[in-house]
């Protein structure tokens, strides 16, 4: 029995924010901006959104798009960094609420960037070892909750959003997730950061004065590991599947710079016909980033089932991941 990929969903909030509007905000603009990370839009929830709504409405369509009964599903993992709640309950819980799911196993996982990638490999898992049938997995996140709006260098990078997808055995391997591979390195934690409200510093007026509770990053640093984490990361499941560069259909890395996605497809060697870009309209969605993308292209009508792609990310932790599968979707 495998897994597979077998329906794709996503949720992009209504309010956009253009690079004009951070030119009025900070000291940027909208050619630095484009030209360092190609970005030149991204989508904002509401004030009274929160991550829970984001992912409850990329759910309910993949759900309608696997063409499955909410209560066959059997486990939710959703990947975020921007929880409903600081602890407890987890915003899968809260999903599942919403979804009218009860009794399904649901739980939260904190990986970053490479959420979604960490949410497909623990599916995969649940399904080969016949534990479970149907896997809800979401990437969500309100980012913008966690932004400071002063610093420019974080601000004009993320996005709010969600994508949500349908986890399924079969026993068709030309279906199949074939291979995913996740790591990380904790050496390097400082580079992507929300210092407070942990239990390293609880939350307190100090702590939000000196506005640890947003998150800090590294960019500089992060790039050039990412570049090359990135890389090494997908020539290792191609050899590793026996799978050349042009096997695949679609190259679909972690949206955070367009300059990171265009290098690593060049070592590659994918041609930009092969490569998902969806940085430009959202911005870095971080755990939202991998299944938006694959929505956008779904939904446009590019990714059709039995194609073969190819995922990779990265991001704060420092975490890593990747994976080679078929798309399943109708
Ligand atoms: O999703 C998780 C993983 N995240 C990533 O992979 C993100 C990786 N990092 C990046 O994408 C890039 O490093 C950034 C887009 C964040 C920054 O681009 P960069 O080419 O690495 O710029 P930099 O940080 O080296 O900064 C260059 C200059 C600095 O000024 P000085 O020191 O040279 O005077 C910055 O202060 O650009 C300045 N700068 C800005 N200028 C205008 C930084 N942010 C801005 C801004 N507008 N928004």
């Amino acid at each position: 029995m495998y897994a597979s990929l077998r329906s794709i969903g996503a949720y992009i909030p209504s309010k956009k924010l253009e690079n004009a509007d951070f030119e009025k905000m900070v000291d940027t603009s909208d050619e630095w901006i484009v030209q360092r990370t190609g970005i030149k839009t991204r989508y904002i929830a509401d004030a009274s959104q929160a991550t829970s709504d984001l992912a409850y409405e990329a759910a309910k369509i993949a759900i309608e798009r696997a063409r499955i009964a909410p209560e066959k599903i059997d486990a939710i993992v959703c990947a975020t960094i921007t929880p409903d709640y600081f602890c407890m309950p987890s915003t899968a819980c809260v999903v599942a609420d919403k979804l009218g799911i009860k009794g399904a196993m649901a739980f939260d996982i904190s990986a970053a960037c490479s959420g979604f990638v960490y949410a497909l490999s623990i599916a995969k898992s649940f399904i080969e070892s016949g534990m479970h049938q149907n896997v809800l997995i979401i990437g969500a996140e309100k980012m913008s909750s966690i932004v400071d709006y002063e610093d420019r260098t974080t601000s004009i990078l993320f996005g709010d959003g969600a994508g949500a997808a349908i986890i399924t055995a079969t026993d068709d391997k030309k279906r199949a997730i074939l291979d995913v591979k996740t790591a990380s390195d904790g050496e390097y934690q400082d580079f992507l950061i929300t210092e407070a409200c942990g239990s390293r510093n609880g939350c307190s007026q100090e702590v939000l004065d000196k506005k640890m509770h947003f998150l800090k990053m590294k960019g500089n640093e992060t790039f050039k590991l990412a570049v090359n984490t990135l890389t090494q990361d997908v020539f290792d499941i191609l050899q590793e599947n026996h799978i050349c560069a042009e096997d695949i259909d679609w190259f679909v890395p972690h949206q955070a710079n367009y300059r990171i996605i265009n290098a690593v497809s060049k070592k590659l060697g994918m041609s930009e016909e092969h490569v998902v870009l969806t940085v430009g309209e959202y911005g870095n969605t971080s755990a939202a980033s991998i299944p938006m993308a694959l929505n956008r292209w779904y939904e446009k009508g590019e990714i059709k089932k039995g194609q073969l792609l190819l995922l990779d990310t990265f991001g704060g932790g420092l975490t890593w991941g990747s994976a080679l599968l078929y798309f399943n979707g109708d």
